[in-house]
């Protein structure tokens, strides 16, 4: 469109000056057309945004409705209650890519004991968060199978599956609304009492205590109101509050002040007592706190073990921890 405006002031100017020279328009009216020429682009161009938002629009509408329909052919099946479950996890050679033919995990097979942390590690894109996004029943594997607690997550409702998983997404998502809204995406059901016991837990009583509208208090858009460590706490609340027997934990990149990492390491460290932990690790203190390491590197676990293990028999985990773990 901007080369298109910019052809016809081109074309305007050639062709209006030739006139004024040859006495056929004034100068002034020259100016006139530029300036008409002005008005008339920006409406087209304006009609030409509204046709990519739509475009775009429409795509994101179908996706969403392939959730709806996915989570619609899912239900109905018949699951043990999620205070039943142990949260044993365990991957079978399982393969997966986002586009035909470009696997992003390749045939990755990983045990998790019931009530184990394991610590996930490895350069950034090599699909750590797309073995969450598998675990969690965002996308289905091309091949292998996901287990927990001895069933595979193919043959379990949706629903259920989510009622034994807390996922803690690297960027801790918020919906516009109030702090209490967001919490309660957890449990629903859940009092004030149990928020604040929540807060507590996650080491966000206090900040949300200074605010003088307390639970009321709006976050703003994906909570730009709140800062990096207050929107990642919050997170690790909701995690608290809904108490499931598997915690995925994603843990931030984005670096927060030294004591709102020592809060988040706290709140850490209660949240993984009692439970199965999968946690994708970026930390030294968060991969310290693991029962097991795993390495990942192009989509393949390479190597598993302890840290001192893993310093001294896997190069790769070396490297990585030489940069903090990237
Ligand atoms: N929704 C998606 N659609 C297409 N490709 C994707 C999608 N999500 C991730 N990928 C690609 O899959 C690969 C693995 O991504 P993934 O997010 O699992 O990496 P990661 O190990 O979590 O990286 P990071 O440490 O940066 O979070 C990357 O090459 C990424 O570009
Ligand atoms: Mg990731």
């Amino acid at each position: 469109m901007c080369l298109m405006g910019g052809l016809g002031l081109v074309l305007l100017l050639g062709t209006g000056a030739r006139g004024v020279l040859e006495g056929e328009i004034t100068s002034g009216e020259l100016l006139k057309l530029i300036l008409l020429l002005g008005f008339f682009y920006e409406p087209v161009a304006r009609l030409h945004g509204v046709n990519q938002t739509l475009v775009s629009g429409l795509a994101g509408a179908a996706r969403v409705f392939e959730v709806l329909d996915a989570e619609g052919a899912e239900a109905g099946r018949l699951d043990s209650p999620p205070h039943a479950a142990r949260g044993e996890i365990r991957f079978k050679n399982v393969t997966f890519g986002y586009d035909e033919g470009m696997p992003v995990i390749h045939g990755i097979s990983l045990h998790v004991p019931a009530g184990q942390t394991c610590a996930i590690v490895g350069v950034s894109g090599c699909g750590k968060s797309t073995l969450f996004d598998l675990l969690a029943g965002f996308y289905r594997p091309w091949s292998g199978v996901i287990e927990m607690d001895g069933v595979s997550l193919a043959g379990r409702d949706l629903a259920a599956l989510r009622a034994r998983t807390a996922y803690v997404m690297q960027d801790a998502f918020l919906f516009s609304g109030t702090l209490r809204a967001n919490l309660l995406l957890a449990r629903p059901d859940a009092g004030d009492a149990e928020l604040w016991a929540a807060l507590r837990e996650a080491r966000a009583e206090d900040f949300v205590k200074a605010r003088p509208d307390g639970l009321d208090t709006e976050v703003g858009e994906r909570g730009v109101l709140l800062s990096g460590g207050e929107r990642q706490r919050l997170a690790l609340a909701r995690a608290f509050l809904k108490d499931a027997p598997v915690l995925l934990l994603d843990e931030a990149t984005s670096a927060v002040d030294a004591e709102s990492e020592r809060h988040i390491q706290e709140a850490l460290e209660r949240l993984c007592e009692s439970r199965t932990c999968m946690v994708i690790a970026h930390r030294l203190s968060t991969v310290a706190r693991a029962d097991v390491i795993h390495v990942m590197s192009a989509g393949r676990v390479i190597a598993s073990g302890s840290h001192a293990e893993l310093l001294e028999g896997c190069p790769h985990y070396r490297h990585l921890a030489s940069l903090s773990f990237l």
